[in-house]
């Protein structure tokens, strides 16, 4: 074998992390990500397009999409929204390339084919990989060196260690992953959507229904000649609001939910953008609390699913018994959910009651809120720029000759 060797110190090595709720993307060896917009994208067929041009509209063979915070934001007639992935893995390539390139030409600032790429990937991709994104990377966009890495074991590196237990919480869902020795232990992973989002919908939606405060009548007056928008765009700036909500007055209890205390809760005041607004009280406790305890989620009946401390011990729990200690000793915190406030004390508070005695636990989760949003990023900033991992580089002159071969061989 020949040309294993890629220096790829001597250049900028990028780093892309591209979840289902943002594309986070930048230089190895940086703190944090030049780029963090939206993995979703607008989507209008060209010729229905014109008028408008935006930094961030890109079109591709009758389809123009709009990338990033700005060009999303705009309405538009009939443009609808879409994400390339579906479950965290990438579906739709069209627009996982369009998105790539809105990212090299509107943030990186530069060629594809100068700086090497270290991809993050969803922990549950097995191996042998469809091995279709370093075919895209090699031949579309003809770059030096390529490595794929599972966003669990980055967020591991991110927390400088190489073993533990990974709980991520993101947009679409919760996972628990168990980490070992840098590689992803396959049989131990376990994964729940995510019931939040279907409870603040409801939050949301009912919000909008009962009718404005009196004495706080909306000051806003509808624009005229609206574009007639597309129901998956509306739904998507709604969620926006949610996230908003989620982010300013949600907060998880510290212990099971309880009427009496959750009727106790200070609360907080929240204008939705079309001018209702209230206090919020033990709504705040209430919401959240599907996360820990998905028994009382309407519309879930008879479920049968985890909440997010079973979540952790039901992983932990299948993977053999030696390396549970290890794995109980570093739990490992990330995913913008986990932000929620009181996450981390509640999490806490579950497993030390399930932990068993024999054992320790040591939850570890950043102080920083770039590091919990982060932190697969993170992690591969750090390991890209290491001088070991150089020779584990995929380099071009590899590739073509030992094909999708080489991913399976050199990416855990
Ligand atoms: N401060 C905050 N408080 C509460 N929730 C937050 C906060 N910041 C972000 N979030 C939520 O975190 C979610 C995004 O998390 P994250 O960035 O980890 O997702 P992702 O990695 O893109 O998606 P996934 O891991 O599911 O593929 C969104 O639903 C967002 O509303
Ligand atoms: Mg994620």
């Amino acid at each position: 074998m020949s040309g294993g060797v890629y220096g790829g110190d001597e250049v900028g090595a990028l780093v892309f992390d591209i979840g289902s709720f943002s594309v986070r993307a930048g230089y190895a060896g940086e703190d944090c990500p030049k780029a963090d917009f939206p993995t979703t994208v607008g989507l209008l067929a060209a010729e229905e397009g014109g008028g408008l041009e935006l930094e961030g509209d890109k079109e591709k063979k009758g389809k123009i999409f709009h990338i990033d915070t700005n060009a999303l934001h705009v309405p538009r007639d009939g443009a609808e929204v879409m994400s390339p992935l579906k479950n965290g893995m990438i579906e739709d390539w069209e627009c996982f390339r369009a998105i790539l390139d809105h990212t090299y030409s509107k943030h990186v600032k530069s060629e594809p084919n100068l700086h090497p790429v270290l991809m993050s990937e969803a922990p549950w991709n097995t191996r042998p990989s469809p091995g279709r994104t370093d075919r895209l990377m090699f031949e579309q966009y003809n770059i030096p060196a390529f490595f794929l890495c599972k966003t669990a074991v980055l967020t591991a590196f991110a927390n400088g260690r190489s073993t533990g237990l990974v709980l991520d919480s993101g947009a679409t869902h919760t996972t628990a992953i168990p980490v070992h020795d840098g590689y992803v232990l396959q049989q131990g992973g376990e994964r729940v959507r995510n019931p939040l989002a279907g409870i603040s919908c409801r939050a949301g939606n009912s919000a909008r229904k009962e009718p404005v405060r009196e004495g706080a009548p909306p000051n806003w007056k509808k624009k005229e000649k609206l574009p007639q928008v597309s129901k998956s765009w509306h739904n998507y700036m709604c969620n926006e609001v949610i996230q908003d909500f989620q982010a300013s007055v949600l907060q998880v209890s510290d212990s099971p939910y309880d009427e009496q205390v959750a009727a106790q809760m200070p609360t907080v005041h929240y204008e939705m953008p079309n001018g209702y607004n209230t206090d919020y009280g033990a709504e705040r406790l209430r919401i959240p609390e599907g996360l820990f305890d998905p028994s009382n989620v309407k519309g879930l009946s008879g479920n049968t699913m985890l909440g997010v401390g079973h979540v952790v011990t039901t992983s932990i729990g299948m993977c053999d018994i030696d390396i549970r200690p290890g794995l109980y000793g570093s739990v490992i915190v990330t995913g913008g959910n986990t932000l929620l406030q009181g996450f981390t004390d509640r999490l806490n508070r579950e497993l030390s009651q399930k932990t068993p005695p024999s054992m320790r636990l040591k939850l570890i989760a950043s102080n920083s809120t770039m590091e919990r949003k982060f932190s697969p990023w993170i992690g591969g900033s750090i390991l890209a720029s290491l001088g070991t991992f150089q020779q584990m580089w995929i380099s071009k002159q590899e590739y073509e000759e030992g094909g999708k071969q080489c991913v399976e061989r050199k990416c855990p």
